[in-house]
């Protein structure tokens, strides 16, 4: 193995390090044979550096290699992925997973749990009593091919590489760097065999990356990886410059799920969930996006989503009741408390993160690692940037394990809001799309 010190050298002076070098030193450091400062010295180099589009695919083959691939073989409908890269009020995968498996296609996700103010959908998921997200290799594999979609814990073998590098980043102030999210996010795509990958970029103040600048360079880096391994992928840059729907916990958004799966909500984590499917439904079945978002809605409305969702959660445990009366199944607060408008005008700005950290604080994510999350707790934030607000009018829900956390949490979250006399437009939902279209 070429010297670490050549590798950190090279980075830090902005030479080009050839593949095989890196590809030595990023596994050899995911076996523990390469110290912690010199991989955090790499870290940093990379973060002032930067990485080309060249050097950030080399990093993504090396975690990747780092560790094992996912094995699909035995299942015959067309494979989709689809990955936030993190936001408030983001139940996407919830509602797209068994709405891509009723349009004949498969979702085999290894999900994470929440990271920071996000959360996460094994969370979401795990408010189901009884449903088991722990899945055994071979049974993972025969729901997705008989359900259509399964969801489940990534495995510790699934590029360990990421997980020694982004705990080290987390220590070291590296985490915010385009190339570094870039190739992990893409490592753990890459390793599970889909077919296409679709990439939803947040931007803005409930996301990691704050500004639609940032969150573009990612979206088009993460394209340009997928398109250098042969993946189809298409990036979206979405908005995330206030909550998607409106539920922030995690029961609270199996429910949210639910009712958009029975075809009864509209509003803009409904919209957006059309939008990716209708991207997958265009990218396999050749069919224009007016065909493709038609067929889509059809779908959502005829209850055949849902019914996939029962058959999703029966599969793994949870009760499948969940689909036809959320609140006679899922957990509940012991205090729910409204939220009401302490200003009159037009809602101008949410500061999201604050929101999400609000609802980590009620027990709905963790602080530390291995922190039990309290799968009743959350808010439900219902205004978006634009409606009209009226002193005194519920805008939200606050759901706690006691009136004093609720109270404090009400307070936050009316902290959290800009209020503008003026009428304000409501931001755009997709600000861009990166990577081949089919
Ligand atoms: N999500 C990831 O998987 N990796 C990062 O580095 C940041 C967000």
């Amino acid at each position: 193995m070429t010297d670490p010190r050549d590798v950190i050298a090279a980075k830090r002076d902005g030479r080009a390090i050839p593949e095989e070098d890196l590809d030595g030193f990023v596994r050899a450091y995911a076996r523990g044979e390469i110290p912690d400062y010199q991989a955090s010295a790499f870290l940093m180099a990379a973060y002032i550096r930067g990485m080309d589009t060249a050097e950030a695919l080399a990093l993504t083959r090396a975690m990747v290699a780092s560790g094992e691939t996912v094995e699909l073989r035995g299942v015959t409908r067309p494979i989709v992925d689809k990955h936030s890269t993190g936001g408030v009020a983001d139940s996407v995968t919830l509602v797209f997973a068994p709405l891509a498996a009723a349009l004949g296609l498969a979702v085999a996700k290894l999900s994470g749990r929440g990271l920071g103010h996000t959360g996460g959908t094994l969370d979401k998921l795990e408010s189901i009593p009884g449903l088991r997200t722990e899945l055994e290799a071979d049974a993972f594999v025969r729901q997705v091919e008989e359900v259509g979609c399964a969801v489940a814990a990534q495995t510790a073998d699934l590029v360990p590489a990421d997980k020694v590098l982004y705990a080290l980043r987390d220590a070291t102030a590296t985490v915010s760097s385009v190339p570094l999210i870039a190739a992990s996010v893409m490592s753990k795509k890459l390793a599970v065999p889909t077919h296409h990958v679709l990439l939803d970029g947040k931007a803005g103040s409930g996301a990691f990356m704050k500004t639609t600048r940032e969150a573009t360079d990612l979206a088009a880096l993460c394209a340009e990886i997928g398109r250098g391994w042969g993946r189809a992928i298409r990036a979206a840059v979405t908005d995330m410059s206030q909550p998607l729907g409106e539920a922030i916990g995690n029961a609270l958004d199996v429910a949210e799920a639910v009712e958009i799966l029975s075809g009864a909500r509209p509003g803009r984590l409904h919209d957006l969930v059309v939008t990716f499917a209708t991207e997958a439904v265009a990218h396999f079945m050749g069919a224009g996006r007016e065909e493709a978002r038609t067929r889509v809605e059809g779908v959502l409305d005829s209850g055949q989503a849902l019914a996939s969702f029962a058959r999703m959660v029966e599969a793994q445990g949870g009760d499948p009741r969940v689909t036809e009366d959320p609140w006679a199944v899922l957990p509940r607060a012991p205090v729910i408390r409204p939220i009401l408008a302490d200003r009159t005008g037009y809602l101008a700005a949410v500061e999201a993160e604050e929101l999400g950290r609000a609802s980590v604080d009620l027990g709905a994510g963790r602080h530390r690692k291995d922190d039990a999350i309290d799968p009743a707790a959350g808010i439900v934030f219902l205004p978006k940037i634009g409606d009209r607000l009226e002193a005194g009018m519920e805008i939200g829900v606050v759901h706690g394990r006691d009136e004093d956390a609720a109270g404090a949490a009400a307070g936050r979250v009316l902290a959290a809001l800009a209020v503008s006399e003026e009428p304000v437009e409501a931001p755009r939902l997709v600000y861009g799309w990166h990577g081949a279209a089919p």
